[in-house]
């Protein structure tokens, strides 16, 4: 199992371009089974859980060509209606197969998703609406299966009980093909919500509302292809913003998309980061400047997002000062902790929040990654702790962040891959 080796105590230092977004190339790519016209997605991530998707798609029945690393063409009909458990068990993010399924074959079955590291993370909203559609859905033997009763979805008025990400944009692309309109309502808002409405609409779909708490569809009997782009990725964008600041450094992150951004860079201020943007880049100095304590109480869009927390949780252990961070979107999101602890972070869990005392070091030791954030937060520890930091587990890193050593590398962090 491959290991990150970090040698701490370099301030980042240099530009850095961000990649598409993972969790925007995710649905986007499964929205692709709506039609059987070709599909160009550029700035697709080369990503673990890209490729897993990639996978899912081709036993669905696609073609998926490489064009070149970050580019895809996708074409050709669904045909298979079965996620297989092994590929819906290593990515949560498989149960959004079951909305495009249903919408273009009128059947589907999706392995339920099991358990997860940073919570129960239930399905339930996902499965109410599409029911809320005219589904019959059924549980058996560990599959969601669902069928449209004479093959086409109809549209609904769903209410979300909770804000959900891959909920929404689940239903988003099953009522994209359903018949009559569909409002979404409490919807999720995320950045990644406005980039694969503007995909389905690139395909024909008619979508508006997306980025507000109403999201109105109206049906439509076919879509067809286009050329799109992956939006920027707004989390590691915000993982090197804050790996510099932690270290005392000062980048240029290049390709990012500011709007998508604002909540995570209104917080390095709050840090006593000093920023300037321009149209897609942000620059931040923190050459000898303090680390001031930040707050933090993780929301939905345009909230503080939960995939930041873990990061902060490191950025305010080295603060001068103390500060809390509350955890509201997951239980149990916090197994960066008793691992930041042992490199000599002040930090206490009580229910969903940690209390912080800032410390002036961190030393390095061997810790163990245990999901894609907290793992993050482990690398930004290792770059600013004293010596040697060897993390384990990194494939859940491999997940997200794309070609990361070098990135890190070439802003002066001293980091190797090695296997054992
Ligand atoms: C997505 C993101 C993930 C991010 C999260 C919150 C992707 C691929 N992943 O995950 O990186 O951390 O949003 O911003 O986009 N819930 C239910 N029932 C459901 C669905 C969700 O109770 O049917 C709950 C969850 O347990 C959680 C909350 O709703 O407490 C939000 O989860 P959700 O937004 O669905 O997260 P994901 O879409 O899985």
């Amino acid at each position: 199992m491959d290991k990150f080796r970090i040698v701490g105590g370099k301030p980042l230092i240099g530009e850095v371009l961000i990649s598409g977004a993972k969790n925007a190339a995710l649905p986007i790519l499964l929205c692709t089974m709506l039609t059987k016209d070709k599909i160009i997605l550029k700035n697709v991530p080369n990503l673990r859980d890209v490729n897993t998707c990639i996978n899912l798609l081709k036993i669905l029945g696609k073609e998926v060509t490489k064009l070149d690393t970050n580019t895809l063409q996708i074409e050709g009909l669904v045909t298979n209606k079965v996620a297989p458990y092994d590929l819906v068990k290593t990515m949560r993010a498989s149960i959004m197969a079951l909305g495009p399924l249903l919408a273009f074959l009128g059947e589907a079955e999706v392995s339920l998703p099991g358990g997860c590291a940073i919570g129960a993370r239930p399905v339930d909203l996902h499965v109410k609406g599409l029911k809320e559609m005219g589904a019959d859905i059924s549980l058996t033997e560990g599959y969601i299966k669902a069928k449209a009763p004479n093959g086409r979805l109809h549209g609904a008025n769903i209410f979300m009980d909770k804000v959900s990400v891959t909920g929404t944009e689940n239903l988003m692309m099953a009522a994209a093909l359903a018949e009559g309109k569909t409002i979404i309502d409490n919807a999720a808002r995320e950045p990644e919500i406005i980039d694969l409405a503007d995909c389905l609409r690139l395909m024909g779909a008619k979508i508006t509302g997306d980025g507000s708490a109403t999201i109105e569809i109206e049906g439509v009997a076919n879509l067809h292809g286009c050329v799109h782009n992956i939006v920027p990725d707004r989390i590691e964008a915000g993982t090197y913003l804050v790996a510099a600041t932690a270290s005392h450094g000062k980048i240029i992150c290049k390709n990012v998309n500011i709007s998508t951004i604002e909540p995570i860079l209104s917080k390095l201020k709050s840090a006593n980061a000093l920023i300037e943007t321009g149209d897609d880049w942000v620059c931040l100095d923190m050459l000898d400047r303090e680390i001031h304590p930040v707050d933090i109480v993780t929301a939905p869009h345009p909230g503080f997002p939960t995939d930041m927390q873990a990061q902060f949780t490191v950025l305010n252990a080295l603060a001068s000062g103390n500060s809390l961070v509350v955890e509201t979107i997951f239980e149990n999101r916090f197994m960066h902790i008793p691992e930041l602890i042992r490199m000599g972070a002040k930090l206490k869990i009580d229910g969903n929040s940690v209390f912080i005392e800032g410390t002036s070091k961190l030393t390095g030791a061997q810790v163990m990654a245990t999901d894609l954030r907290a793992s993050a937060s482990l690398v930004i520890a290792g770059l600013v702790a004293q010596g040697t930091t060897i993390v384990d587990r990194i494939y859940h890193m491999d997940r997200g962040y794309e070609c990361i050593e070098e990135k890190i590398s070439k802003l002066g962090g001293i980091i190797e891959r090695i296997s054992s």
